[in-house]
């Protein structure tokens, strides 16, 4: 497979460079581009972009959208942008342990009302400002197991280039919608075989697209700007509202980063959060990194079938630091499936509500969070769990996405497990057993040598199969790699920076009529 590093800090290819820069300043509208440190901190991007967003529609391939490929979208409208990012704090009466476990909701995210395309843009944005992606001749291809194709192919939109979707055909039908929706030819979704499980043959589907000219494959499982985008965007919104969640509650104590991992991407938040927390935590702050039981391959190398849609398995993402991850969850499937029905159906809100003493505002938002952010949520309860966790003590999650993406999912499996329908009894069982009763199966404390069996089986993967050096797959031990890996993003913003220099776009937008 031809994938490109893609951490080059030079322009590569002038006459690319330049034909991209007048792409950029001509297109229908001067496209600007948002820096990694004002992604991080939108309170940085130009009062006069901030003041026009409110004009523009936050799912329209806008590209002032851009702007809001972040954490901080003020909702429910998504117009502003918000002073905090989204997020929830489980109250105890519905996790049933005295922990605060708090969600950040990546619904509020543009577009694809998920958080992949930041990880999207922080692929491409790179390539674009180095000379090596042509959006007038080249296609981006986005292999994916649902939402980072749709980000990527919402970012390929916005700049007038062409967007693949490559991911496995068992997705949910709401992201072949999406999708059908937003490419430019509906020869750019290509469905492989299988499920979930099954990235293996996302990987052999963008071999033979690779194969073609004017083809760029932006792996996600691979790019490193996917990691460093979490590390620093993703871990900064957290950090931010676990310091809130501190202020408002003294004694309250940091200890846990909970992240499905896809492609490891979200998960490199917690290396932020290790060291930003450190103090606060005492040094005991954990990295847990959440699988589906049905599929354990960090656990015990296994394999297998699930639905906690996003998360790939049967592989360790090359992006993955696994030396600094403390745990790994694994979640049944039935269990992330149950919940889904329990918070979107009425029957399950009125559970709830009557029995569990939820706040009404608190259920609203469970709708906010996906299958994957629903077994995140039970991840944490398990971690909370099995340290005994008290009313001090905090856990970090994630939900990438929102409920919305399943709607088929949650009615094929009310059909199949339940019948067809929620009735107050089976309500009473799911909440006794998904939430109440979380146990602390699938629970495995990382040491050195469980660190370096994980780390190791990625050698199969991206070695063996891909043909990554072994060298540079050997030097992703040390975490002087990954923290040398922050240099790049100050100059890559520079190298933005002179990219909206050069197209005028940034000032061409500041000034265009609301
Ligand atoms: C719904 C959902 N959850 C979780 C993940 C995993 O996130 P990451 O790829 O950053 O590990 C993804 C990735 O595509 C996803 O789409």
């Amino acid at each position: 497979m031809t994938t490109r590093s893609g951490l080059t800090t030079d322009i590569v290819d002038d006459a690319v460079y330049r034909r991209t820069i007048s792409q950029f300043r001509a297109a229908p509208r001067a496209i600007p581009l948002p820096t990694f440190a004002q992604l991080a901190d939108p309170t940085r991007v130009p009062a006069s972009i901030r003041a026009r967003l409110a004009s523009v529609d936050p799912d329209a391939p806008d590209p002032l959208n851009l702007f809001r490929v972040h954490w901080y979208n003020e909702h429910p409208g998504r117009r502003a942008l918000a002073p905090a990012p989204a997020h929830l704090v489980l109250p105890p009466s519905l996790t049933g342990v005295p922990a605060t476990i708090v969600v950040l909701l990546g619904w509020t995210f543009p577009m694809i009302q998920a958080h992949k395309v930041l990880a999207a843009y922080a692929c491409l944005a790179p390539r674009l400002v180095t000379g090596q992606f042509d959006p007038s001749r080249d296609r981006a291809v986005w292999p994916s197991t649902g939402n980072y194709c749709r980000g990527g192919v919402a970012i390929s939109r916005i700049m007038g280039c062409r967007g693949v979707a490559v991911l496995p055909e068992g997705m949910s039908h709401e992201r072949f919608e999406w999708l059908a929706r937003w490419v430019r030819d509906p020869g750019d979704v290509v469905r492989t075989p299988g499920s979930e499980s099954n990235v293996k043959e996302i990987y052999d589907a963008c071999k033979e697209l690779a194969a073609q000219p004017d083809t760029v494959i932006f792996n996600q499982f691979c790019e490193f700007a996917n990691y460093l985008v979490h590390q620093q965007c993703t871990g900064r919104a957290a950090e931010q509202v676990a310091r809130a969640l501190m202020a408002k509650t003294p004694g309250l104590r940091p200890r846990a980063f909970v992240s499905a991992t896809g492609s490891a991407g979200t998960i490199g938040a917690g290396d932020h959060l290790k060291r930003a927390l450190l103090e606060e935590s005492a040094g005991e702050f954990k990295i847990a990194a959440v699988e589906a039981a049905e599929c354990p391959t960090l656990l015990v190398n296994g394999f297998g079938e699930h639905n906690i849609q996003g998360i790939g398995d049967k592989h360790v993402p090359l992006i993955h630091n696994v030396m600094n991850t403390d745990l790994v969850v694994g979640v049944s499937d039935r269990a992330s499936d149950s919940l889904d029905v329990l918070f979107n159906t009425p029957v399950g809100r009125a559970y709830l509500a009557d029995r569990r003493r939820v706040p009404k505002a608190t259920i609203d938002q469970l709708a906010h969070l996906g299958l994957s952010g629903i077994a995140n949520v039970v991840a944490s309860i398990k971690l909370a769990r099995f340290y005994g966790m008290g009313r001090e003590d905090l856990v970090i999650t994630v939900a990438t996405d929102a409920a919305a993406m399943y709607a088929s999912s949650r009615a094929r499996f009310l059909y199949q497990a339940l019948g067809g329908a929620l009735d107050p009894v089976s309500a009473g069982e799911i909440g006794g057993q998904h939430l109440l009763g979380v146990a602390t199966d699938h629970v495995l404390e990382l040491g050195q040598r469980e660190r370096e069996r994980i780390f190791n089986l990625g050698y199969y993967t991206w070695v063996e199969q891909q043909g990554v050096p072994v060298d540079a797959f050997v030097a992703r031990r040390a975490q002087s790699f990954w923290r040398g890996l922050e240099s790049l993003i100050p100059r890559w913003d520079a190298l933005i920076d002179a990219f909206n220099a050069e197209t005028g776009a940034l000032a061409a937008a500041a000034k265009e009529r609301l």
